[in-house]
């Protein structure tokens, strides 16, 4: 299915949208089957709607009732100011009355990586027993050199079409992190990009409008089988896009 794009005036209009439809997804799928599962996405874009979620949402949502996970992380303790988990639990966990067994951050204490992915496989394995993880919404950021989660342009984990998780190696610091692999986010329901910033103007021209390839351009091998992909982004990431419809 093509992917749909949407336009805000900024991160902030952005942001809001985002958080309204988040409210209907959870409501849908917890209405349906009793829990939400939410992958997170790190960087600096969703901050804001982390703290929307946390803020005037907060009320909105059956917290009690939701899972979550990430789709990244980089490999240092959970108290680094480079941690994703760091992020959300300043702008988001905290604020929340989220079950702490619901909470499944990515492990970043083992002395080896690849143990740390495969202790985060266990957890995807008991929560989506004998299936592929097949998430309600995972959220995904577009970095300027178009990596999304830790799946970096060339990376050999583009490749990866068994593992869940995977440890990489990232030519950005912190170099080490562990990452869900394109398998997992192609069995997700919802496929969620938000990206924001003249600096994300490029990338974003190459994913949406071309030309790239998947290697280059690992968001173009984000195509959920029967998932949905929607791009969000703000006028500014939008900014060599005059086609794209603006909401
Ligand atoms: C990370 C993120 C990464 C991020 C993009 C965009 O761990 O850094 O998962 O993939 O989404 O780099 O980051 P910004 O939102 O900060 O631009």
């Amino acid at each position: 299915m093509k992917p749909v794009a949407h336009v805000y005036q900024d991160l902030e209009a952005l942001s809001r949208a985002v958080a309204r439809e988040l409210e209907g997804v959870a409501r849908m799928a917890i209405d349906a089957q009793g829990r939400f599962s939410l992958v997170l996405s790190g960087g600096s874009t969703p901050r804001l709607l982390y703290r929307l979620l946390a803020g005037e949402f907060g009320d909105r949502i059956r917290w009690q009732n939701v899972h979550l996970f990430w789709g990244d992380e980089r490999y240092v303790p959970p108290d680094d100011p480079h941690s994703n988990y760091r992020m959300v639990k300043e702008t988001f966990l905290e604020q929340l009355p989220l079950l702490p067994h619901n909470v499944h951050p990515m492990p970043t204490t083992h002395a080896n990586p690849d143990d740390a992915a495969r202790a985060y496989e266990s957890v995807l394995d008991q929560y989506f027993p004998g299936s592929w993880p097949h998430f309600d919404l995972m959220l995904l950021g577009l970095a300027a050199d178009g990596h999304i989660a830790s799946l970096f342009p060339g990376s050999a984990a583009l490749d990866e079409r068994s593992r869940r998780v995977v440890a990489v190696r990232a030519p950005v610091d912190p170099p080490q992190r562990l990452t869900l692999t394109l398998p997992v986010f192609n069995h997700a329901a919802r496929i969620y990009f938000l990206v924001a910033g003249k600096m994300k103007a490029g990338a974003l021209h190459r994913v949406l409008v071309g030309p790239c390839d998947p290697r280059t351009c690992p968001a173009l091998g984000v195509r959920p089988e029967a998932g949905t992909v929607t791009w969000w982004v703000d006028e500014a990431a939008a900014t060599f896009i005059p086609a794209i419809r603006r909401a």
